[in-house]
């Protein structure tokens, strides 16, 4: 029988953090008068090992998890993680093995996680020109690398999607530029709602664009129709009938919270399973398998760690929640 949350939610996608460090310091992610250099990152020792990633994801692939994802901080900074994919396109049962990067590095990768297995990448990009692109993601960097990161990926046969997160005030000039962009490539271009993660980024409500706004921005200039939303996807997507590859999606957390169908669980570097991306903490899995624990014991936890869980929080977010702790998304991965 199917495992199934307290809110009969089946358990089917599996987001893995391989490291929790990152090379930009995105103001609404690791703002960088937190994460400056006094900051302490997780120690090597506590990261988990490819192998115990591995044998983690096919304890969770065996309980139903059918497409996993590798997350930061920024995947690409942990060495040779071509190797970590391809272990675990080997994994029996896994249809979709995806990456969410800011592909600063992918130009140099993507050819070799195409080859070790890797099926696609989401790309963050919050805007094109290089001043409101060095304003968002916090160490003045241009959108340049991440564009040839991009396309390399494409070049090696990868499917891309490109994210944004909107902020009012700072790249909200950038919603039809960055359509444009992915309508020159034919790939999928999503806005987040920009939200209250972690306790850190200073979120405020007022800064959040509603996708609704948005969208009657983008409906000006393209026609879009609204598609039909797959089981325990994030996005509410919008189609254009000029051929396959270009579409919009939007993340609304915020607006329309889509709790009901989550079936994501979270791996932490340091090897903590989170049943929520606002959760304050985690299941420690780690320390069970380095003294030993057998499968079964393993698949024990992980059930019931599954079938207790109620989280809602999007669906719960008020001003009480917001100040809840939390843990932050660079260590959590998105
Ligand atoms: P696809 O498999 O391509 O649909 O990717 P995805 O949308 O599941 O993952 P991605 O890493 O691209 O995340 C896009 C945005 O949605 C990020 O801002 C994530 O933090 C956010 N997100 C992903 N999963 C959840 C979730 O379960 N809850 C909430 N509230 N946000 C999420
Ligand atoms: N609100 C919305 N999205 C966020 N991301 C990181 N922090 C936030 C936030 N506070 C996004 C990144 C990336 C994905 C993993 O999560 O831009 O696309
Ligand atoms: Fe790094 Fe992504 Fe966080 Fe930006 S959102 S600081 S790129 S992990
Ligand atoms: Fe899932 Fe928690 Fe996000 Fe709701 S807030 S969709 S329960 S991760």
């Amino acid at each position: 029988m199917d495992l199934t949350d307290k809110l009969n939610r089946p358990l089917r996608d599996l987001r893995i953090s391989v490291t929790d460090r990152c090379n930009f310091r995105c103001r609404y992610c690791m703002p960088v008068e937190v994460f400056g250099a006094g900051y302490s990152f997780l120690p090597r020792k506590e990261i988990l090992r490819f192998d115990e990633i591995e044998r983690i994801a096919k304890r969770f692939v065996k309980l139903g998890v059918r497409k996993l994802r590798l997350t930061g901080g920024e995947p690409l900074l942990r060495r040779d993680l071509a190797e970590l994919v391809s272990k675990l396109a080997k994994i029996e049962g896994v249809d979709d093995i995806a990456m969410t990067t800011n592909a600063t590095l992918l130009e140099k990768h993507a050819a070799d996680l195409k080859a070790a297995g890797l099926h696609r990448v989401t790309v963050s990009l919050d805007a094109l020109d290089a001043d409101v692109f060095g304003k968002m993601n916090g160490v003045g960097a241009s959108s340049d690398k991440v564009v040839a990161g991009i396309d390399a990926a494409l070049s090696a046969g990868l499917g891309v999607k490109v994210n944004a997160v909107i902020k009012r005030g700072i790249n909200d000039t950038e919603v039809l530029a960055l359509a444009e962009f992915a309508r020159s490539r034919a790939i999928s271009m999503r806005y987040i709602e920009y939200m209250d993660t972690g306790n850190v980024n200073g979120w405020k409500l007022g800064e959040v664009v509603p996708s609704h706004e948005l969208l009657e921005i983008l409906l000006k200039e393209i026609p879009l129709t609204k598609a039909t939303r797959i089981a325990g996807e994030t996005a509410q997507r919008y189609e254009i009938t000029e051929g396959p590859g270009f579409e919009i999606g939007f993340i609304s957390s915020v607006t329309k919270p889509f709790c009901s169908a989550c079936n994501r669980a979270r791996l932490s570097a340091d090897g903590k399973i989170f049943t929520c991306l606002f959760a304050s903490q985690g299941m420690d899995i780690k320390n069970i398998l380095r003294d030993g624990a057998s499968d079964e014991e393993i698949d024990a936890l992980l059930e019931q760690n599954w079938s207790n869980r109620a989280d809602n929080y999007s669906e719960q977010r008020s001003s009480l929640t917001e100040d809840l702790p939390k843990a932050e998304m660079s260590y959590l991965g998105g």
